[in-house]
């Protein structure tokens, strides 16, 4: 099964193929600050350090989501990406 490593938690799970970071990291008692898991609201951006290639592709509504948080080429939503194969996420946290 496919591995999630979760920093700064320091945290590796492992996930059923298919499975979005949120989902797998919330079913293993990882709190993963969202809201509206479509891809919409974008709480849940995190920056894949590693394995990105290992995520689904992004789909349009995730896409224009991170395009209007001027987020970087390594964001993603983890409501929506799915994990594929071993992955490095770092849970990017707003301040305040
Ligand atoms: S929870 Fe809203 S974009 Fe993922």
């Amino acid at each position: 099964m496919p591995k999630i490593t979760l920093i700064p938690l320091n945290r590796v799970i492992e996930v059923a193929a298919g499975t979005t970071i949120l989902v797998g990291a919330t079913r293993q008692g990882i709190a993963i600050t969202h809201d509206c898991t479509e891809g919409i609201c974008g709480t849940d951006i995190a920056r894949i350090t590693a394995g990105a290639e290992n995520l689904s592709a992004k789909t349009e509504t995730e896409d224009i989501t991170l395009e209007t948080m001027d987020a970087g080429p390594d964001d993603r939503l983890c409501c929506m990406a799915k994990v594929l194969g071993d992955v490095t996420v770092e849970i990017i946290e707003e301040d305040g």
